[in-house]
């Protein structure tokens, strides 16, 4: 086993009604002012929003409101975020919505105390000293963000998709009621499903070994995950298997499967790029992306791809040909996606072949201008990385 820090301080408060301890919480954790973050519609639609600022105002929280943090949240509305947190001198920071809400959060509770420009964290020029606290109230499982230490945000100039980690913005506390993920779209579930997947598939998919029990855990969760998406895209309301997701978003990616920094990561590096050029759904473009990184990739590792085509898509394993297993697996992963609705290639994630010129940039922005290599499965040259662009975009069959 290799060495890890293990560091994942989220108090999660869990079931339903769940939120009704959120002003008790928020003054446990120190909040005085609290700035209520949100997204479009969803949380106004179902009466969740209300709820969250009665329940404050019950608690006398004082609270301001900032709505409007769209899907790849983009870096316009966390200065603005900044701006009025500022001006009203607030002193926590409540996501209520998703990754994009959380992220958009984090990337607030870091710039309000920063003289400089938030993007400098986003662009490497700067580490973090301090943030606000920043809590969340989730209502999608998907990204992670309500126990992760991570945070992405879109600058508009440029189009440009970057991440930023640092502990320091993990949530003091997670509100999860599986009841308010009720009302997602099948398309948003199940890109869902497919970012919690592949959070695990980040990780499993390492050059390390020795993972007995961790991959054991891994290999629980991915199978739970396939089977309790169809429960849940029958019947919306399945309380039962909406709970097994929700939690299985944050196991996924609090670094109980393996450490994040031990990860693999290509497939997220190479999907930033496509959701930030083509601002498409993160799970999906992960969805169109995987196929071809695996396809490129598994000869690293043959018996790790059967392992996996086994253990979690029940492929049977043909000991003569183990190359023939991990293909096999391969395609039970497409068929799985498309069987959830998901692409499983740019044509489908888009609606068109992307133009020579537009993988051309998602390759120079993923190498950071030739500068740098992407994952660890495979370490992915420039090179590397656009033939996974190529083969997702339907150009060539294989990485031969
Ligand atoms: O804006 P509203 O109207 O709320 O609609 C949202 C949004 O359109 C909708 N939605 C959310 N909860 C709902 C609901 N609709 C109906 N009922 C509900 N209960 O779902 C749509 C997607 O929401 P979003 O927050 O964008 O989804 P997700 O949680 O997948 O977040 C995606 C973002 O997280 C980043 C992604 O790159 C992307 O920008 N990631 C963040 C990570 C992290 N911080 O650790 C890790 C991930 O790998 C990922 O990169
Ligand atoms: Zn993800």
């Amino acid at each position: 086993m290799k060495d890890f820090q293990f560091y994942a301080p989220t108090e999660v408060v869990f079931g339903r009604e769940s939120e009704e301890q959120v002003a008790t919480l928020v003054k446990k954790y120190g909040g005085s002012r609290v700035l209520v973050h949100y997204g479009g519609q969803s949380a106004k639609r179902s009466g969740l929003l209300d709820k969250v600022c009665r329940l404050l105002d019950e608690g006398s929280v004082p609270h301001v409101e900032l709505g409007g943090v769209v899907p790849n949240p983009r870096l316009s509305k966390v200065n603005e975020g900044i701006q009025l947190c500022r001006l009203h001198g607030i002193d926590f920071i409540l996501a209520v919505g998703g990754g994009s809400v959380i992220d958009s959060a984090k990337a607030i509770a870091y710039g309000v105390p920063y003289e400089g420009d938030v993007w400098d964290f986003y662009a490497g020029r700067a580490q973090a000293q301090t943030c606000l606290p920043v809590a969340a109230i989730l209502t999608i499982p998907a990204a992670g963000s309500e126990m992760s230490e991570a945070s992405v945000i879109t600058n508009e100039d440029g189009d440009v998709k970057l991440g930023y980690s640092n502990n320091i913005s993990r949530p003091k506390f997670a509100i999860m009621n599986p009841c308010r993920t009720f009302t997602l779209p099948p398309c948003q579930t199940a890109a869902g499903v497919t970012d919690i997947m592949m959070h695990t598939m980040e990780r499993y998919f390492n050059p390390d070994g020795d993972m007995t029990l961790t991959d054991a855990v891994a290999e629980a969760l991915m199978r739970t995950m396939r089977t309790c998406v169809f429960a849940v895209l029958k019947n919306p309301e399945d309380y039962r298997n909406r709970a097994q997701i929700m939690w299985a978003g944050s196991l996924a990616h609090n670094d109980v499967t393996g450490n994040r920094s031990n990860g693999d990561w290509a497939t997220h590096q190479i999907e930033h790029e496509l959701s930030g050029l083509f601002d498409v759904t993160h799970g999906a473009g992960l969805a169109a992306i995987w196929p071809s990184w695996a396809r490129y990739v598994y000869q690293e590792n043959v018996s790790r791809f059967v392992r996996f085509a086994v253990n979690v898509l029940d492929v049977e394993n043909d000991f003569t040909d183990p190359e023939a297993t991990a293909l096999r697996g391969i395609e039970a992963m497409e068929q799985f996606y498309h069987a959830i609705g998901m692409p499983t290639n740019i044509p489908e994630l888009i609606g068109r072949k992307a133009t020579d010129g537009e993988i051309q940039e998602m390759v120079r922005k993923c190498s950071r201008n030739h500068q740098i290599t992407q994952g660890r499965f495979k370490v992915l040259h420039p090179a590397d990385l656009e033939a996974i662009y190529r083969m997702a975009n339907g150009e060539i069959m294989n990485n031969s």
